[in-house]
């Protein structure tokens, strides 16, 4: 193995940088070269590429989103773009590749691998913590903080002017920030895909809580549920009682990585070249408690659903 290329694909994370970093400086280390590909996988069919040395990589560890950036490609999901990524790949001498990304990315990875015989090892990035094999995913922790500061800030008005709110997160199919978000927060309640959720309960449970005295809510909703503003409707029209509404959106994707995140990424875009060094492909590490861990690529293209029911409990025995 002589030449690594690297790409980050899929929805940015914060902490892809600190894992780019760590895949170039490990590769150098072990006198291979690497070869950073723009814009994921359509810039592995475009040859956007470039050699990154030690340098290049300086001053990344601590910033969001990604120096490669990043794509979702419609080519890549075909046979002829796979074929053009394949001949980019000879073409440039690439003899092994590094994909940081989320299930779209590992899909894209395992096709091309069992098409191509090109070695690729996966990395886990995605605030959505949704991957299998690994406990956590990059991105995911500073996420979760991004949307409890967020939370923070809302109760203080919330409390001052006594209203119910009702915070969107991201998420789509995974209620990982969600239901981390409302647990960390203090929400008294929380809508996420893993869970049916039950609004006549939701709406009786603010009705007594109010006959209790309480007098400002929280409730968080992951946007693959519903929409924060028509819960906040159902919720004036049954209980006769204020709402307001934030979405969060994409600024739960941004900023600088915690310090969990930098080092998971640091830990696993390291393993990603080690196993590339030592003849391994189609595979994807992660963590499991504090050990890494190596699966099959093919396993984790598909998603691990957050195991949500214990928190739930324990956000409502709370309430
Ligand atoms: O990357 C994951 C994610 O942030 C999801 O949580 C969200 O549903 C989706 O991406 C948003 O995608 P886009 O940036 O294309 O709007």
């Amino acid at each position: 193995m002589k030449r690594i290329g690297l790409l980050t694909s899929g929805g940015d994370a914060p902490g892809m940088n600190a894992a780019i970093r760590s895949v170039v400086r490990t590769a150098i280390y072990y006198k291979m070269e690497a070869i950073g590909i723009f814009r994921g996988y359509d810039g592995l069919i475009n040859e956007e590429m470039k050699i990154l040395d030690h340098r290049s990589v300086s001053n990344i560890i601590n910033r969001g989103g990604t120096i490669l950036k990043t794509d979702r490609s419609d080519k890549f999901r075909t046979v002829e773009g796979r074929r053009r990524a394949y001949e980019a790949i000879k073409k440039n001498d690439i003899d092994g590749l590094v994909l940081i990304g989320g299930d779209g990315t590992y899909r894209g990875g395992y096709i091309f691998n069992k098409e191509c015989g090109v070695p690729c090892i996966g990395v886990p990035g995605s605030i959505d913590n949704d991957i299998n094999g690994t406990d956590y995913t990059i991105g995911s922790d500073t996420a979760v903080n991004t949307a409890l500061e967020a939370i923070d800030k809302i109760r203080d008005t919330a409390t001052s002017m006594e209203r119910i709110f009702i915070v969107e997160l991201m998420g789509r199919s995974s209620g990982y920030i969600a239901i981390n978000a409302a647990l960390s927060g203090g929400a008294e309640d929380v809508l996420i895909p893993e869970r049916k959720y039950d609004m006549r309960q939701l709406c009786q449970d603010i009705v007594a809580g109010n006959l209790r005295g309480k007098v400002s809510w929280i409730v968080i909703v992951a946007e693959g549920v519903a929409k924060a503003g028509d819960i906040a409707k159902i919720i004036t029209e049954t209980t006769t009682l204020e709402t307001r509404v934030v979405t969060l959106g994409h600024i739960q994707r941004g900023g600088s990585p915690t310090a969990k995140d930098r080092i998971l990424a640091t830990r696993l875009g390291s393993e990603a070249v080690n196993l590339l060094r030592k003849g391994m492909s189609a595979k994807a590490v992660g963590v499991i408690g504090s050990k890494l861990n190596i699966v099959r690529l093919g396993s984790a293209v598909t998603k691990r659903s957050t195991a949500v029911n214990s928190l739930y409990r324990l956000i409502k025995i709370l309430t």
